[in-house]
């Protein structure tokens, strides 16, 4: 069965189908542009572009850039905050006519990566980091999520970190690849203090550009870049769907 995965974002709106038992997409993906105030309507129109795109009728899974819990949207930092409070998942759904779940964005990408990319077969501590327009986080202990850690907000010098070291505000103040990670490596250097995790993956936007930084990062953890890169929120939306039945299925 394919899922049919999106990826909200800041900047783009990107989906694809994929197979949930490979990881692969099906089809080429397909970013439209994140619209302008980027409000639960104007989402919902682009999700649905993106669903005629394909031609798309089965199931449909969703990462969303904030808090989701059942659901319903908590948080929005990074778009219209008309969304908070909505149920996202009705939305999608009327808008599409299709089975909708939807996951954060960035526990998304974590689910793609401990299973098909840098964090497969390992157990103990994995924090996944987005490096994009915010800072996403999964954290996985022995394999297991744990949803909407929020990282990202973690106070760093007054600030919420993605305020100080998301990508974003790399390219927005200009600042050189040696700069930008040494303010990644205060945010990492705290998250490490708060967990001690065993593996740190970095994905998001910044991923395409590893070499450039991970030169300059020095972590008690081993450190790895997101193996699917800017795909895995996609991929990992795709999975959130199997997740999703799973948790329903009455226990046998
Ligand atoms: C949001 C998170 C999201 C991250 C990356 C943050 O601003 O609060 O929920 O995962 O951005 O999109």
């Amino acid at each position: 069965m394919e899922i049919l995965g999106i990826d909200i974002g800041g900047t783009g709106i990107k989906g694809a189908p994929v197979n949930p038992n490979t990881g692969r997409l099906k089809k080429e993906r397909l970013r439209l542009l994140t619209p302008h105030p980027a409000t639960p309507a104007k989402v919902a129109k682009i999700v649905q572009k993106m669903a005629q795109h394909f031609a798309w009728q089965g199931a449909i899974g969703i990462g969303f850039p904030g808090v989701v819990q059942n659901g319903k949207v908590l948080t929005a930092a990074n778009l219209d905050k008309a969304w908070i409070g909505k149920h996202a998942e009705s939305l999608f759904r009327e808008a599409t006519g299709c089975a909708v779940t939807v996951i954060n964005d960035a526990d998304a990408a974590g689910l793609a990566e401990m299973r098909f990319g840098a964090g497969r077969g390992h157990s103990g501590k994995v924090l996944l980091l987005t490096l994009g327009t915010g800072i996403g986080s999964a954290l996985f202990v022995n394999g297991k999520l744990v949803s909407n850690t929020e990282f990202g907000h973690v106070q760093i010098r007054g600030k919420a970190a993605e305020r100080r070291a998301s990508d974003q505000v790399r390219v927005r103040k200009k600042l050189s690849w040696k700069k930008w990670a040494m303010r990644v490596q205060e945010y990492l250097d705290h998250m490490s203090l708060l967990l001690s995790p065993d593996l740190i993956i970095l994905g998001g936007g910044a991923v395409k550009d590893y070499k450039k930084f991970s030169k300059y990062l020095k972590l008690p953890a081993e450190i790895k870049p997101a193996e699917s890169g800017n795909l895995a929120g996609i991929v990992g939306a795709a999975l959130a769907v199997q997740a999703a039945s799973r948790n329903r299925r009455p226990p046998s």
